[in-house]
């Protein structure tokens, strides 16, 4: 939202002397901040010397360049949650990365125009972790938690004849989280400069309380400060027309309220994601003193015991993912080319929601969402009172969740993505009488803040909250996991429905699959890696298709949230204890966003625009020769025909035996023999419609790239994804590669990072060389501040070396 607020004034994107004009102009501090690790005392204070500190820009994650290393934030823990019953060591719980410890960021900048009449805010959108904001020496604020967006007024430090100096402290302690959280100012900072009398910074809400084919009513409601103002809000559709304009009646107190009609509203939803645009203006007599641009949607969203969820009146259910917030090789450093890829792969799938697992979703994530068409729920907290870890959000509870709360529903209200607000995931505090009391107390700050959307919580002590009254009070009941208590909980509860608030946590690696292809709950390998026949699950979890059988059966379960969409850093599951694993398994795409074999098993659901025929394993088993090998068909098509080298293995229909059968179709005893597979689908008469081959590659010989996109802008944090293989000599892809690559880039573009997807790999995101990981990885081209022509070249021993020619153009800037 807040990059479509104020689109109107000037945008500077780094600052010496900014003109700031009338009424309100909003600077991006993102270029000319120096950092460096270590307490540093007195590193607030002018004089201080920086010299020797890195240059960096913002947003900055300080410990994505490694190097991984097993001693990291090593946890001697027993996590409850995952049934363990006694304490282990868990390595790279949190990642390996270097967060831990403390960090100090410094920036001068000048406001030589700032006028009496002006304020100045300072907004962070998230700083990792418990920020100390200074102001030429003098401490003008802190917050505790590294998710949260947050701001404060600054005005009285603000130097106007000299520059002014920042200085931010930061501190991640040990044992603070279940995954890699970053580290540093990893998410936009602003500055916020505006008249004294002003609209409140988050203090618009736009809802449409009421819709009909062919109107729809409009609330605003703006606070302000300042006295004898007049409030103006014109409405745009998507095509800049104007669709109404509405004076405002007198305010009561600080607030203005305004109703405002729309004709024949087009509707916000992920199939039509339709945005409104809702221009104020604040005036005195006739002279503005402030204007912001609010993004809306038109549409409703009802939770009913008879129907379950539904959005403008059609029933559904989520089809969602959970993510956590980092982007893999970029780490947690917000970009927002790389989160609309990631959306895009995700929608792609057919999925059409996004839990942000366990803390609020970045802003970028929430504008991608409401333009690209994906529902939210955002989510506040992994810990209450009670700890899952020591230094966990458990230190601030008290003091701090209902402005965590406050800050996360005002800074994103506007959203029309979000359908629902989580206040907890699988928080300890579901025991006991005081849980159930917090549950109710946060429930009621949601309530207060935002009368339109229900609050959940992600439980997983199913019992417990059966027994205890926090599963009956929640507006929406979630569960996590436990598919053989739904029945249970949804007679014991009184809603009438279950959301699966976080389903399946199957894990899998991608092109690697273990013999005999056999389901088998918390197993490891020797090489740690987790079987792509996708039947591999944990003591608590399960597979996707005992999720799939709940969700087609029981109207009453309202959808699915699968852990996760993407691989994260951290949480290493099967393999927590186990060196070298340093990110999870979980995910339906890998770290490098490569699609794992999962993701055609959800698309042959979710999607249901395009078919889909996917065939696995690979057909490279050398030395396997005679032995069973598996082939496993995840397809939109009711049956299809398997053949080897043009001899058919039969003919396989998807039936209910199994929770597999009704959901794959499987040839479990294939001989394998070098060569050809071939898949052939059929449709409901029987007549042949789709076909899939896969054929045995020799040596690798060519490496091939694959740019997501070709068109970069030239801002200087744009990005190109361009996916690497190797293929042989007649063009097959070799899908056991693992050559090491080299690679260049050149012109009016950067080396951003690389990722092969592996989560026992060591080797650096940022270091221009990386092995292939199953034949594949992914490079990463960023563009710098000049236009022009950007080669990437890839290289390897042996191997027909490539290069890409992309290009970046300048900015347009409104
Ligand atoms: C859940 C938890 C997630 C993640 C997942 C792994 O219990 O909410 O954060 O840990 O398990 O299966």
């Amino acid at each position: 939202m807040f990059s479509q607020i104020f689109k109107f004034f000037v945008i500077i994107h780094f600052l010496h002397a900014p003109l700031l004009s009338s009424p309100r102009t909003e600077i991006f501090l993102k270029e000319n901040w120096l950092f460096q690790r270590g307490q540093n005392n007195g590193a607030e204070q002018v004089g201080f010397d920086d010299s020797e500190w890195e240059p960096v820009t913002i947003p900055h994650d300080w410990a994505i360049k490694g190097p991984f290393d097993r001693e990291i934030d090593i946890q001697d823990v027993r996590i409850t949650q995952n049934l363990e019953q006694e304490a282990s060591e868990k390595t790279g719980r949190t990642g390996a990365l270097p967060h831990i410890g403390q960090g100090w960021y410094r920036k001068t900048f000048d406001l030589p125009d700032l006028k009496d009449d002006q304020k100045v805010l300072i907004l962070f959108e998230g700083a990792m972790s418990e920020p100390q904001v200074y102001l030429n020496e003098k401490k003008v604020g802190e917050w505790n938690y590294g998710y949260n967006y947050f701001y404060f007024d600054i005005t009285d430090a603000i130097l106007r004849d000299e520059p002014n100096l920042l200085a931010v402290h930061l501190t991640n302690h040990p044992q603070s989280s279940r995954w890699y959280p970053g580290a540093g100012l990893y998410r936009n900072v602003r500055l916020i400069v505006k008249d004294k009398e002003s609209i409140d910074q988050w203090g618009q809400f736009v809802t449409t309380p009421q819709i009909t084919d062919d109107w729809a009513k409009v609330n605003v409601k703006t606070r302000f400060s300042g006295e004898g103002l007049s409030l103006v809000t014109t409405i745009f559709d998507m095509e800049n027309n104007i669709v109404a304009k509405h004076e405002a009646e007198p305010p009561f107190g600080n607030e203005f309220d305004q109703n405002i009609l729309i004709d024949q509203p087009k509707l916000w939803s992920p199939e039509t994601p339709y945005l409104y645009k809702a221009v104020t203006k604040l005036l005195k007599n006739g002279v503005l003193k402030d204007e912001i641009t609010t993004t809306f949607g038109v549409r409703t969203i009802e939770y009913n015991p008879e129907t379950g969820f539904s959005l403008n009146g059609q029933v559904r259910k989520f089809k969602g993912v959970c993510l956590h917030h980092d982007l893999g090789p970029l780490g947690a450093a917000i970009n927002k080319t790389a989160l609309r890829r990631q959306m895009r792969i995700m929608k792609e799938m057919g999925c059409d929601s996004i839990r942000s697992a366990h803390n609020m979703p970045s802003i970028e994530q929430l504008e991608l969402a409401d333009e690209m068409g994906i529902m939210f729920l955002a989510e506040s907290f992994d810990e209450w009172a009670k700890p899952k870890v020591p230094n966990g959000y458990n230190r601030y509870f008290e003091t701090d969740a209902e402005k965590d709360i406050i800050n996360l529903v005002h800074a994103t209200r506007n959203h029309p993505s979000i359908v629902m607000w989580s206040s907890g995931n699988e928080v300890p505090d579901q025991h006991g009488s005081d849980g159930v009391k917090r549950a109710k107390w946060l429930q009621e700050i949601f309530h207060r803040e935002d009368p339109t959307r229900p609050v959940t919580v992600g439980m997983d002590q199913v019992e417990a909250v059966m027994e205890n009254g926090f599963g009956a009070i929640m507006d929406v009941p979630g569960l996590n996991y436990r598919v053989h208590l739904y029945e249970e909980a949804y007679e014991r509860f009184p809603q009438g429905f279950l959301l699966g608030s976080e389903t399946a946590s199957t894990v899998s690696s991608r092109g690697i699959y273990k013999f005999p292809a056999e389901k088998l709950k918390h197993v490891t390998h020797p090489d740690n890696q987790c079987s792509s026949y996708d039947l591999e699950y944990c003591n608590w979890s399960n597979l996707p298709d005992d999720d799939f059988v709940l969700q087609d059966d029981k109207d009453w379960v309202i959808g699915e949230f699968v852990w996760t969409g993407f691989d994260y850093l951290g949480e290493p599951t099967p393999y927590q204890g186990i060196w070298p694993a340093r990110s999870s398994y979980f995910g339906i795409c890998d770290l490098a966003g490569l699609p794992k074999d999962r993701y055609y098993l959800y698309r042959s659901r979710w999607n249901t625009e395009s078919p889909t025929l996917h065939m696995l394993p690979h057909w490279n088993w050398e030395g396997r020769e005679g032995e069973t090998t598996p082939v496993f068909v995840y397809t939109s098509y009711d049956s299809a025909e398997l053949f080897v080298n043009g001899k058919s293995m039969g003919v396989q229909k998807k039936h209910g035996a199994t929770p597999q059968n009704r959901y794959r179709l499987m040839w479990t005893d294939v001989t394998y023999e070098p060569g050809t597979i071939k898949v052939l689908a059929y449709d409901e008469n029987g007549d042949p419609v789709a076909e899939k081959e896969t054929h045995t590659a020799g040596e690798p010989y060519q490496i091939i790239l694959e740019a997501d996109r070709t068109e970069l802008i030239a801002n200087g944090e744009d990005l190109s994804f361009i996916t690497v293989s190797v293929v042989d000599k007649n063009g097959i892809p070799c899908p056991t590669a693992t050559n090491r690559l080299h690679f260049e880039v050149s012109g009016a573009g950067v080396y951003r990072a690389a990722c092969n997807g592996d989560a026992t790999s060591l080797e650096m995101f940022h270091e221009p060389t990386m092995k292939l990981f199953s034949g594949k990885l992914v490079v990463i081209v960023q563009s710098t501040n000049e236009s022009g022509e950007i080669k990437l070249s890839v290289s390897g021993n042996g191997l027909k070396a490539e290069s890409i020619q992309l290009v970046s153009t300048s900015e347009t800037v409104i």
